[in-house]
């Protein structure tokens, strides 16, 4: 999610869920060409499974991406079929692809021919006045032909006249059951299920009709709740840690990255949904609101938050 799954961000989910495949923010493919390339793919090596996100609808342009993405060592290339924003539609990608099959076909069979690695597709159930079953029963026909065998689906439509991005991932109604028929319809696909999904429970429930489930918000105001996903979706034999353990483990991490001249708040802006539910979550957010964006802000302000949800108040009280 742009602006939201930085770097920062996906190395503190991955101390929740070791197994859980995480995904980047878009990047548009000019931007892989010709922006700073190492700054936008750089990655920790602990972000494993990772796979980056490309928008764009030029096949060349995408290959060449797609083919960098993956020798940079990202585990999967997919390709942004469902962003409504105006300035995706001006250039040419995003969710209006959706209007047109054999184009996104021929994008998927160029960045699966240079890029190793499995090269996928996000895309909505539809946009604005398309019929709701043969068009997206032909969009994913072709891009199936064209080499693409796993489909996150964000089941609601995007309107792309008169919504904003925002209420895009809103207003739209989520029809699950269109995703449930697609996987039913096409046995031989991966199909992901994206969209609305707000609990672990909540996406087991899923994993009984599609292959997989994505979480976008939820996953990020409540970041905890893929610590069941190890156990439960993988068999994992590895205890779970808490939600304490997760942020002494992400200290170090700050740490190091403070070191490098990192922000302390570009790191822990991520973090605040971490004691979500919890008795002390307003007091951990509160520390990390009020001090982690001053100027020279260091590992003192998130020790300082990690004791007050600890119920250790004393050295959060010092540095206050
Ligand atoms: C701030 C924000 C940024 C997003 N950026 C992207 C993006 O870069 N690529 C993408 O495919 N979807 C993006 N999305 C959409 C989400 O991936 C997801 O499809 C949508 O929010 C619905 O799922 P959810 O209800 O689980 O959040 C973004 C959503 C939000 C809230």
């Amino acid at each position: 999610m742009m602006e939201w799954t930085d770097r920062h961000c996906r190395y503190f989910l991955r101390l929740i869920s070791k197994r859980a495949l995480l995904y980047t923010e878009m990047v548009t493919a000019d931007a892989v060409l010709r922006g700073d390339r190492k700054r936008l793919l750089a990655f920790h090596p602990a972000e494993h499974p990772v796979a980056l996100q490309i928008g764009g609808s030029d096949p060349q342009g995408l290959a060449e991406a797609a083919r960098i993405g993956a020798e940079s060592g990202y585990d999967e290339i997919n390709l942004n079929v469902g962003c409504p924003s105006d300035r995706v539609q001006a250039g040419r990608f995003g969710a209006c692809l959706m209007a047109e099959p054999e184009l996104v076909a021929d994008l998927i069979a160029a960045m699966g021919a240079s890029a190793k690695v499995p090269v996928t597709i996000k895309c909505r159930i539809g946009i604005d006045d398309q019929d709701g079953e043969e068009s997206l029963d032909r969009f994913i026909d072709a891009v199936a032909r064209g080499g693409c065998r796993i489909f996150i689906l964000h089941a609601r439509k995007a309107w792309l006249e008169g919504l904003s991005p925002k209420e895009n991932r809103d207003v739209p109604p989520i029809d699950y059951d269109r995703v449930y028929r697609m996987k039913a319809r096409r046995p031989d696909l991966t199909i992901i299920v994206n969209g609305g999904i707000g609990s672990f429970g909540e996406a087991a429930d899923h994993l009984t009709h599609v292959d997989g489930v994505m979480l976008g918000r939820a996953a990020y105001q409540d970041p905890y709740l893929l610590a069941e996903v190890d156990r439960h979706l993988f068999d994992s034999a590895e205890p779970q840690p808490s939600r304490l353990q997760v942020l002494d483990s992400f200290i170090p991490y700050v740490e190091a990255e403070l070191a490098r001249g990192v922000r302390l708040n570009q790191m822990t802006r991520h973090i605040p949904g971490l004691f979500h539910g919890q008795p002390r979550a307003r007091a951990f957010r509160r520390v990390l609101a009020e001090m982690a964006h001053l100027d020279g802000a260091g590992l003192d302000v998130l020790k300082a938050a990690r004791d007050v949800a600890a119920g250790e108040t004393r050295r959060a009280v010092a540095a206050e």
